[in-house]
């Protein structure tokens, strides 16, 4: 098969509507990718992105994973897998430390961000990420890439992003339950950046917003690096359930009808336009103005880019992202939704769909996929691949001596990769 000796990249996005499996092989030497394989599975084992029921959840990430396996015609073994949720935390942290030799060697930036770990988090908390912002060498502000740089002290400062410790156990015993080993965990909105983002919109400036079904998820960038982190509870989840109560129709049907009629602005409804509403129980169907539908939509919508409004000044970043704001996520493709954004936020706002990579575009360029997408990115970035091995059918049995011990020793920060 093709596929012998090659590499490939799994990206694993649990999230509260779906989970979604991206495979990749690499090329060029391991610095591109190409997607060979998505599967794509509805999920109902998780609350505000936070796995609840583990059952179900084990039984989603099966199903996406023998689809991916099987479209990709490869074995997976372990997968880059996404986290998310109110229970992360991001922080803004420095340390300081003098240069051995007064030339800045890599195990100096080792004890640099050292140092700018040792924060108090608290006990259930655990770090995920430690990502670099810039460098300090004497008074020299703004440096990149500090290595081989002369000088005598090199400060470092840092973006720390913690979750709680029972959440990634969760998610680390769903994915190792379907014979899966977690290759590390990557805060979901970082990964989206990775995907959606130009690295002119992170050097001048962004607000990346992913707006799924259970959280909305924020990450600002600005001169190249992540500056702050936040997730907003509120969602795709909490329109079709104010639908399915504001139009009294069962929340299948509400969803359905976000998905075919929705529209964020309801000034961009015509006025005349009716669609049809199945009703509860036995009684017939009805038909409404669209306008009726767009009166429900609008003021969740509102609410949640005032949310993200007030997070942005509350965080002083309001009048640093030059470049605005980009939407992703399976909600951004409700209509009006960046029409909407602009108008509240006073910012430019585009919809980001997945780039930087190759293969089954017609599939992935969708704001659905930009986590799965970038975690696939994360794992080529970080050089997280296994060895592609033929797919032998049925799948072998899932029984993988892994533990979760490992987990967050493996994880790596983002020190090779953020400034690349
Ligand atoms: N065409 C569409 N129009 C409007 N909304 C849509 C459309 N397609 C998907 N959605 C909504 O997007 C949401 C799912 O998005 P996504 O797949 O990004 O979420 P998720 O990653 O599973 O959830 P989360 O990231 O919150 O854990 C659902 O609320 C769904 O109704
Ligand atoms: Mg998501």
């Amino acid at each position: 098969m093709k596929h012998g000796n090659q590499e490939l990249i799994v990206g694993l996005d649990i999230g509260t509507s779906k989970v979604a499996c991206i495979v990749a092989q690499t090329r060029g030497g391991g610095r591109e990718a190409e997607i060979i394989g998505v599967g794509q599975h509805p999920s109902r084992g998780l609350k505000k992105g936070v796995v609840v029921d583990i059952e179900s959840t084990v039984q989603a990430i099966t199903r996406a994973v023998q689809e991916a396996e099987l479209m990709a015609g490869v074995q997976i073994h372990g997968a880059v897998v996404g986290i998310a949720g109110g229970h992360i935390r991001g922080y803004n942290s420095h340390g300081i430390v003098a240069i051995k030799n007064k030339e800045v060697s890599s195990e100096d930036v080792g004890r640099v961000m050292d140092a700018a770990r040792a924060i108090v988090i608290p006990q259930d908390q655990n770090v995920i990420h430690i990502l670099p912002q810039e460098f300090m060498i004497d008074s020299q502000e703004g440096v990149r890439e500090p290595i081989g740089m002369s000088g005598v002290r090199l400060e470092a400062r840092v973006h720390i992003v913690t979750g709680a410790v029972s959440a990634a156990q969760n998610i680390a015993k769903c994915v190792e339950r379907c014979g899966l080993q977690v290759q590390d965990l990557v805060l979901e909105q970082l990964a989206s950046a990775d995907a959606v983002l130009t690295q002119d919109e992170k050097e001048l400036g962004v607000c990346l917003v992913d707006i799924g079904g259970g959280t909305t998820d924020i990450a600002i960038f600005r001169d190249g690096a992540i500056r702050h982190t936040a997730v907003i509870p509120i969602a795709g989840d909490q329109v079709t359930n104010d639908i399915a109560l504001g139009l009294r129709t069962p929340p299948v049907e509400a969803e359905q009808i976000k998905k075919l009629y929705g529209c964020a602005l309801g000034d961009l409804i015509e006025q005349d336009d009716e669609i049809p509403v199945p009703s509860v129980g036995t009684r017939p169907p009805r038909t409404i103005s669209r306008r009726i539908l767009g009166d429900i939509i609008e003021p969740r919508i509102k609410e949640l880019f005032e949310l993200i409004q007030a997070e942005l000044r509350r965080t002083g970043y309001e009048d640093m992202v030059a470049a605005g704001v980009v939407i992703t996520g399976g909600s951004s493709k409700l209509e009006g939704m960046a029409e909407l954004a602009e108008e509240i936020l006073h910012l430019p706002v585009r919809v980001g769909e997945p780039m930087h990579i190759g293969g089954m575009e017609q599939v992935v360029r969708n704001p659905i996929h930009a986590t799965g997408v970038g975690l696939v990115m994360y794992g080529l970035h970080n050089q997280v691949v296994t060895q592609a091995e033929p797919l032998r059918l049925p799948t072998a049995a899932a029984n993988m001596d892994t533990s979760f011990g490992g987990i967050f020793k493996k994880m790596r920060s983002w020190v090779q990769t953020s400034f690349g």
